[in-house]
């Protein structure tokens, strides 16, 4: 047995790291694993916040979706129809991202586009309307037209002011966008109906509802998704494109979008059947932004390929 003399020794001699050549170098000692997790500690939400910030807000996607609509008319088979929203065009939303993402429009061809709501985030200092008109007057040509709704950032700082609103108008008569402000038109046989922002004093459904006929082919464009849960709205059994939640901006696994700018939250983006049953919804999640953050929510142009079907939610 050796003595503790030996022991001490062996133990000593055991403890001392031989000098390391590349050969033998272990890749992970305890240093270099306590000063990448330290690394990836400060760089993970470093990163995660900069991506967030700076690349996700200005990444849009283009989505392409197919919308079946009960007796559609046969001229209107397989037009496209192009959805934008929440552009926020003021002191907020990067004016040369936008006019990227506007630019873009020309390739895209689409029959028809649709703007739902928020086209300005008004403020008295730096007014949008100059930035906006820069926008609308380079758009291509859409055979079928340019409708917008409004949105409640459309109606001034507090959503009650419609003289923000009226003035929106003026400078986009400029334009060929029309509004459809509480009403029907008719597209080659197909009722669009447009309903002002359901949080402003300018909502009113009642003219849309003494204009529209249920049983003919439909789309409904409004703001705010919750419309939809509406007793007005009870009935309705069309397609209805909205904006306003942008999707919540930010998205996290096992929590979902913490901030929802509605009443009803299963209404948060993308295609949502209606809680009556009868309704489709589209929530485009918004081209620009409230804050410039976003994080899994990119922002989207959507394009709808019209199709004719006799059974929307089948
Ligand atoms: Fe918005």
């Amino acid at each position: 047995m050796p003595s503790l003399k030996h022991q001490v020794r062996f133990r000593m001699t055991d403890s001392v790291t031989p000098p390391a050549s590349p050969a033998n170098k272990p890749l992970w000692t305890r240093r270099r694993f306590l000063a990448a997790a330290a690394a990836s500690t400060v760089l993970l939400p470093t990163g995660t916040a900069a991506y967030a910030r700076y690349w996700e807000p200005f990444a849009y996607r283009v989505r392409e979706l197919s919308m079946p609509i009960r007796d559609l008319p046969n001229s209107l088979q397989g037009k496209r129809l192009i959805q934008i929203s929440d552009i926020h065009v003021g002191p907020i939303v990067d004016q040369n991202y936008l006019q990227s993402a506007f630019a873009h429009l020309h390739e895209l061809r689409g029959d028809l586009l649709v703007v739902t709501g928020d086209f300005i985030s008004y403020s008295e200092r730096d007014q949008p309307w100059e930035k906006l008109l820069h926008l609308f007057t380079n758009l291509p040509e859409f055979p079928l037209g340019i409708y917008g709704i409004t949105g409640n950032h459309d109606c001034g700082e507090d959503w009650q002011q419609p003289e923000i609103a009226h003035k929106l108008f003026d400078v986009m008569s400029e334009t060929r966008l029309a509004f459809i402000n509480n009403d029907v038109l008719d597209i080659e046989g197909l009722q669009l109906a447009g309903v002002c922002d359901l949080w402003t004093p300018m909502y009113d459904s009642r003219p849309v509802f003494e204009k529209l006929d249920l049983t003919r082919p439909k789309l409904a464009l409004c703001h705010n998704p919750d419309v939809i849960d509406k007793k007005a709205w009870a009935d309705y059994d069309g397609w209805m494109l909205s904006g306003h939640t942008h999707g919540g901006q930010c998205w996290f696994p096992g929590v979902g979008a913490p901030i929802l700018s509605v009443k009803n939250k299963r209404y948060a983006q993308g295609e949502v059947i209606s809680d009556s049953g009868k309704a489709k919804l589209y929530i485009n999640p918004g081209l620009g932004y409230a804050r410039p953050v976003r994080f899994l929510v990119p922002p989207e142009i959507t394009i709808f390929t019209l199709t004719k079907d006799d059974a929307l939610t089948a």
